[in-house]
């Protein structure tokens, strides 16, 4: 009986979707606390293949009951088109599907304003995925979100959605677009939220219940560490916590509840949209991991940036997470790279220095120190055990343990469901 918590390690899209099913099965309650439909998780399963953006991965086992926390920003349109979806594949959601009335909600000026600031930016750009989550976040650290609760009174809702057009319609005008329609929003929001509303129940109670009676609850983390609005590559990152110390705000878990937290990491790395990358490969190994590897976001189908692991930034992801476990995933992806390298540490002007030091100008800075080993040049795609890996792999396992500090707890083999090994 466990409270265990999946987290991304590196630039999001590790292959938590992956990992998360294989821990759905033993899992009572499912619970999303971060993010929003910036987050892509895939998902393979005798149901068919799922890109799952808002509800929470693990629901495909039917016994287990799902949470979608405080903490996640709801796009309505994504979220009953995902709702649909599940329920057309046989996957019933009726009294098993939870939805915070907490949850903020992206409304159509927070995806105008996001592609605005971008193009605002030019170069300098962060590369969203256009969802419009940071001024969603934004506008709920300013005291100016619209959340699921106010929905239920329409008056409440008419002025909450009064005032922010008042001062949406005047930043749309000055960055040159046309204001919005009041009517119209609240003739489609209402709409939607009419289809989630049986859904909508306050949460907290539910959990404290599950984990008072020692219940199963598998924390779905979205993105990665570096990704994380405060410690990773700011202003390259998302809007939310994305760290396991995010859990007890995005979903009322308390800290001391909390019994294991796996880290996933892909055997390489790789990163959507802008912002520094030490490891990163602008040559034909780079494009051998992107095209083997199938690098290509699962949210916005951009092509992913590829390079080596980088162990520095693993250390510092178990570091401030706690990780208590590591899962390993895509080894099959370097069955064929005759070399294969890690990246130790980093150094700048000849000296050693760390992630911790620095921001995203310093991380451009750095140097990455490789240690070189063999491939296997063999296949390992689908072993399901570690006796069948051949001698390098492991040796790249063991080598990749030492550098981060953490037991591998599992390792990823293929993008079926079947395709781990669990030590
Ligand atoms: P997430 O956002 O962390 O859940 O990851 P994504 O689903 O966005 O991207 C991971 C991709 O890798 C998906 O297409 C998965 O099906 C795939 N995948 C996950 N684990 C493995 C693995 O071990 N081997 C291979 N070949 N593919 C994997
Ligand atoms: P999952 O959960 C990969 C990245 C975007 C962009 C930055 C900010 O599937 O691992 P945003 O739209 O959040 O304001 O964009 O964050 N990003 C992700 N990259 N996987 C994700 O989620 C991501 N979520 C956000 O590409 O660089
Ligand atoms: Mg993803």
């Amino acid at each position: 009986m466990a409270v265990n918590i999946i987290i991304g390690s590196q630039w999001g899209d590790e292959g938590k979707g992956k990992i998360i099913d294989n821990f759905s099965d033993k899992s009572d309650f499912v619970v999303r606390f971060n993010g929003g439909n910036n987050a892509g998780h895939t998902i393979i399963n005798n149901y068919g293949k799922f890109a799952m953006h808002l509800v929470p991965s693990g629901v495909f086992n039917k016994k287990a009951k799902a949470i979608i926390g405080n903490g996640v920003v709801l796009d309505l349109e994504v979220l009953v088109s995902e709702i649909d979806n599940l329920q057309k594949q046989g996957i019933r959601l009726k009294g098993r599907l939870f939805i915070s009335p907490r949850c903020h909600v992206i409304m159509p000026y927070h995806k105008l304003l996001d592609r605005l600031y971008e193009e605002a930016k030019g170069k300098g750009k962060t590369g969203t995925t256009g969802k419009g989550i940071g001024p969603v976040y934004a506008d709920k650290v300013s005291y100016n979100g619209i959340r699921l609760a106010d929905f239920f009174d329409k008056q409440v809702f008419s002025v909450k959605l009064e005032t922010q057009l008042l001062i949406k319609n005047k930043i749309l005008k000055a960055l040159g677009e046309k204001p919005l329609n009041q009517k119209e929003i609240e003739k489609k929001y209402l709409s939607l939220f009419k289809k989630i509303k049986p859904f909508i129940v306050e949460a907290y109670p539910i959990l404290k219940k599950a984990i008072g009676s020692k219940k199963n609850v598998l924390i779905e983390g979205a993105h990665g560490v570096f990704l994380d609005n405060d410690w990773g590559t700011y202003p390259f990152v998302t809007a939310s916590t994305v760290l396991s110390g995010g859990v007890t705000g995005g979903s009322g878990i308390p800290p001391k509840k909390i019994d294991n937290i796996v880290g996933v990491a892909k055997a390489y790395t790789t990163r959507v949209g802008a912002g520094p990358f030490p490891t990163e490969l602008f040559d034909k190994t780079g494009d051998k991991l992107t095209e083997q590897g199938n690098e290509y976001g699962t949210t916005t189908g951009r092509k992913r940036r590829c390079g080596w692991f980088d162990a520095e930034l693993i250390r510092f992801a178990a570091e401030i997470n706690g990780f208590t476990q590591i899962a390993i995933t895509k080894l099959d992806i370097l069955d064929n790279f005759p070399l294969i390298k890690i990246c130790t540490h980093y150094t700048l002007n000849g000296k050693k220095v760390s992630y911790e030091a620095g921001d995203a100008e310093f991380l451009r800075k750095v140097k990455p120190v490789y240690k070189t080993l063999p491939g296997w040049m063999k296949q390992t795609k689908g072993a399901k055990k570690y006796n069948d890996l051949p001698a390098n792999a492991k040796k790249y396992l063991k080598e990749l343990e030492i550098q981060i500090g953490v037991k591998i707890k599992y390792i990823s083999t293929g993008e079926n469901r079947n395709e781990i090994i669990n030590l």
